[in-house]
């Protein structure tokens, strides 16, 4: 039951916010709205100091958010809970890498290259280095809502495509370290087509869809434009007055909101281990 103690703060200019004294994993009725309500205020939020978070407890609580997506990345999933990716530098017995080291250190919208891309993503804090290995995290409201009005327009009608497998090749992703897939893996992820301006299906505002990880071409636009009109949307997108950056506390779980927000994992110093578990909630096709 709520205990009275719960309260939600904002840490930065329009998104980024904490929520403190609240367990996720004996969540009631109340203090899931709560949570909820936060998420759809905030696009992302830290639930402080969660201790008890075993991997049932964060999968039972992602559950309430919706169906859950098994990562393709099968080799950096939790033995016996495929739910969870693993992001980490901790190697097993063998010398193997238990996760995904250097997941996400590009701006990305966690799986934009599939047809129902993610709603948002819960990720863990079990072990963090001393300083460093923030995540930041870039309005795409606020990006949308800084366009000119010609832009706006411009793009109002606008698909593009996003791809995983093509994204490797792209100077957008020049220098990101991305998990290896075998052919078989990247034959499951054929391109899709997203809208360039999405509405959130639960707040109704407009946010960009585009991102520098996923997103490779405007559909009917030459190379030239395309490339032009997406390096113009992705550096409105990051103006340093959109960021919010994270800096994780240990028991901290942050959820965002992949249909509002991008963000990028930052690096460490990988003498000390940071670890982490991720469940990720598959969201509606963005119209
Ligand atoms: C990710 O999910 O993109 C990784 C985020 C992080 O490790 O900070």
């Amino acid at each position: 039951m709520a205990t009275g103690t719960e309260q939600v703060r904002l840490l930065g200019r329009s998104i980024g916010a904490e929520v403190v004294g609240v367990d996720l994993a004996e969540l009631d009725e109340n203090d899931f709205v709560l949570v909820h309500r936060a998420l759809l205020d905030y696009g992302v939020i830290a639930v402080r100091d969660q201790t008890n978070l075993t991997p049932e407890a964060q999968i039972a609580f992602s559950r309430r958010l919706g169906d859950l997506e098994i990562h393709v990345a099968a080799h950096f999933l939790l033995p016996g809970h495929p739910e969870i990716l693993q992001i980490s530098n901790k190697k097993s017995a063998d010398g193997a890498a238990v996760g995904f080291e250097e997941a996400g250190r590009y701006w990305h919208s966690d799986i934009s290259y599939v047809e129902r891309p993610a709603m948002c993503s819960l990720l863990y804090a079990l072990e963090i280095p001393p300083s460093d290995g923030d995540t930041m995290f870039a309005d795409m409201y606020a990006a949308y809502d800084g366009l000119d009005g010609a832009t706006q327009k411009r793009i109002a009608d606008l698909t593009a495509v996003h791809s995983y497998a093509a994204s490797f090749a792209g100077e957008t992703a020049a220098g990101a370290n991305r998990a290896t897939l075998t052919d078989d893996q990247k034959a499951m992820l054929p391109e899709v087509v997203h809208p360039v301006v999405r509405s959130h299906p639960e707040t109704g505002r407009k946010a960009l869809f585009v991102n520098p990880g996923f997103t490779t071409r405007i559909v009917g636009l030459s190379d030239d434009d395309s490339r032009s009109l997406l390096g113009a949307l992705f550096k409105a997108s990051v103006h340093s007055q959109n960021i919010y950056t994270h800096k994780w506390r240990r028991h901290d779980l942050v959820i965002w909101d992949n249909r509002c927000l991008m963000h990028h994992a930052t690096p460490y110093d990988s003498s000390y281990i940071r670890h982490m578990h991720r469940t990720t909630v598959i969201g509606d096709r963005p119209v």
